[in-house]
């Protein structure tokens, strides 16, 4: 069993507001995308490290790591990114090595994720599960609506038991194979554009179980400016 991390961090950060491409704006001085990058490297199951980089970004991206101490033991590769995120995820699994058999898929948005929670991927992987998706029970009740014009009310759907709703997270852990027949199978069924924002649901759209492990409240996904005030506050506690 080699487990490899791929992390997709070519998407621009349009919700982050103007400026560097997300994963390269820093938190503590430190490009996110390299948090990112060593917290999949801290779990001893990940030997290497696929960074997908903007595609106009690669030699700036292979700079920036080399630039920043990692361990040695992991290998890292980088490659251009595509229009989706999904392409991006495609592109970073057509890179790994024929000796990988399980791959973490992890958001360079979402730097501050706990060693702990990428072992408890890593554990369910390799007890047997084909897909893992780290996740927490929600706070907010969450409505369906029927999406009307922006800033017009818009009539509720539905209610959904709030105790039976999860937000999902990354990493998220794969058996490599059940993971590449997701993304053949689906590429030629997606036309709408945005492309699958969760690897996981592609593999549910196959028929696999997904299973769900407990989530980390650090593992939240830097999105908008008010996140990035969190994710400040989170780096100065660990440091105190
Ligand atoms: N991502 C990617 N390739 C894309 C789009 C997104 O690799 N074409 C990556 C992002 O870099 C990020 C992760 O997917 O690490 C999660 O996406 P998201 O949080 O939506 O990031 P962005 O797409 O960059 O942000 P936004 O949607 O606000 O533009
Ligand atoms: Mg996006």
């Amino acid at each position: 069993h080699r487990t490899a991390a791929v992390i997709p961090a070519a998407g621009r950060g349009v919700r982050l507001g103007p400026g560097a491409p997300k994963a390269l704006r820093t938190l503590g001085g430190t490009p996110m995308l390299i948090h990112a990058v060593r917290a999949m490297a801290r779990s001893r199951a990940v030997t290497l490290v696929v960074v997908v980089a903007p595609a106009d970004g690669t030699v700036e991206v292979r700079r920036m790591l080399d630039e920043h101490a990692l361990p040695e033991r992991t290998q890292i590769l980088v490659v251009p990114g595509g229009e989706t995120r999904q392409e991006s995820v495609r592109a970073g699994l057509d890179a790994l090595p024929a000796d990988i058999t399980a791959v973490l898929i992890h958001d360079a948005a979402r730097p501050l994720v706990p060693v702990d929670t990428v072992d408890s991927v890593v554990e369910a992987v390799r007890d047997g599960a084909l897909a893992v998706v780290p996740a927490l029970p929600l706070s907010d009740t969450v409505k369906e609506v029927e999406p009307g014009r922006p800033g017009e009310p818009e009539p509720v759907v539905s209610t959904p038991v709030r105790a039976r709703l999860r937000a999902v997270q990354t990493p998220q852990g794969f058996d490599l194979a059940t993971l590449r027949l997701a993304h053949e199978k689906l590429a030629r069924l997606s036309g709408d554009g945005e492309g699958a924002t969760d690897d996981a649901g592609m593999v549910e759209q196959l028929g696999v179980t997904v299973v769900a492990v407990p989530g980390h409240e650090e593992a939240f996904k830097v999105t908008r400016p008010l996140d990035l005030v969190l994710a400040e506050a989170v780096l100065a506690r660990r440091r105190a």
